[in-house]
């Protein structure tokens, strides 16, 4: 490990070692996942979207036992979802076509019913009233850092500010990331669709330097295809104040994943992965899979978030539960193809740290320095 410390604003904002966060990645960003990359130096994000309020607040207790150092916590706050919904209502507004197609398509890969005992809390329908309820649970945790991966967090801002809590919000375009400065966020991300998880139509590359202009000065954390030193230093040559990673953090003994699906992982090339819409009804990338083929040839249209969620995220379950790699083998983004081993959170994070320096010894971009 390199004596010098990459040290940007960000560093100061959060008070953390390193420019790297762990992405919330819902169910994969676990705390044991979260509190490895924060103790290795890097800001870890809980991925507690689909966490029930009670469970996201043993979470986060659960990660302050593991670990003295800032994290967070992030949710999605999609302005789609309705309010006053519930699992039994939004069910009713079900297509039949689709209720047909999954259960044939559980039929025809003898998937058996999920147990609901083994669900953590996964094919939760989701509301306005559900994502209040989390909110309420980050605010009175006081968690250092909040994170809205899908919609505008300008609603809480005011009253996180008020306890200390920082808000980023995740953007795939450069309206979103003017609409985020306008609602008060104090960090934006920049996500690229070489991403994992719910998508841009536009690169990183291409993304990045444009947010970058459109919200100075606020800091910018570039997301989406970083998998070591070399993108982290091509982020920070971009503007960005540091990085939002996800995939490379699949690949870890604490991942909140199933082994089988980190094995995809490690196996799969970087032309494995696909955009879709047919898990959570918005453009999402994961790594190819039967439900995403059969889907897209059945000619059915996918349903808007929560509904389509309501369709697929069951028979995922039941895929799961019954390690169907073929299946479910998980969200993932285009870095997969540079990910060879599963290993410790913070190697990963050290090596990311000890590349960059070695690069930026030989030329440093204006918004780095070294402290230390
Ligand atoms: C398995 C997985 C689950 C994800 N779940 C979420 C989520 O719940 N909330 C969110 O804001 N983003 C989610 N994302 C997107 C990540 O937060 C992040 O933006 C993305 O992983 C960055 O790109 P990378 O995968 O190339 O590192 C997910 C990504 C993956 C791979």
């Amino acid at each position: 490990m390199s004596e010098k410390v990459l040290h940007t604003a960000i560093c100061d904002l959060f008070g953390i070692k390193y420019p790297i966060l762990l992405a919330g990645m819902g169910g994969a960003s676990t705390p044991a996942l979260a509190a490895a990359v924060s103790n290795a130096g890097g800001l870890g994000v809980l991925g507690a979207a689909a966490c029930a309020p009670d469970e996201l607040r043993q979470w986060i207790r659960r990660t302050r036992e593991l670990t003295d150092k800032p994290f967070g916590v992030d949710t999605l706050l999609p302005s789609t979802v309705p309010s006053g919904g519930s699992v039994q209502k939004f069910k009713a507004e079900l297509p039949q076509a689709h209720i047909d197609f999954a259960r044939e398509f559980k039929r025809r890969h003898n998937l058996p019913d999920p147990d609901p005992a083994k669900m953590h809390g996964r094919g939760l329908a989701f509301s306005r009233e559900f994502f209040n309820q989390q909110i309420e649970v980050v605010l009175e945790e006081r968690v250092p850092v909040y994170v809205a991966g899908l919609g505008d967090p300008g609603f809480m801002i005011p009253e996180a500010h008020k306890r200390g809590i920082k808000v980023m919000a995740v953007a795939g375009a450069v309206k979103h990331a003017r609409r985020f400065v306008d609602s008060g966020v104090d960090v934006i991300v920049a996500q690229g669709t070489d991403g994992g998880g719910h998508n841009s139509r536009v690169g990183t590359m291409v993304l990045v330097p444009q947010v970058v202009d459109a919200v100075r000065p606020l800091p910018v954390l570039a997301a989406g295809g970083i998998a070591d030193g070399r993108g982290l230093v091509a982020a920070l040559a971009l503007g960005a104040a540091g990085v939002w990673i996800g995939t490379p953090f699949l690949a870890t003994p604490e991942a909140g994943i199933e082994d089988f699906q980190k094995e995809a992982i490690v196996e799969a090339s970087s032309e494995d992965t696909v955009v879709a819409r047919c898990l959570t009804g918005k453009p999402a990338r994961f790594i190819k899979n039967k439900w995403a083929e059969e889907f897209e040839a059945s000619g059915l249209k996918p349903l808007p978030m929560p509904f389509q969620g309501l369709i697929a995220m069951p028979v995922m379950e039941a895929a799961r539960q019954a390690g169907r790699k073929d299946i479910v083998p998980g969200f993932a983004g285009q870095s997969i193809g540079m990910i060879r081993k599963i290993r410790p959170a913070r190697e990963i994070l050290e090596q990311m740290v000890a590349e960059a320096v070695e690069i930026l010894s030989k030329s440093m971009p204006a918004t780095v320095r070294f402290a230390g």
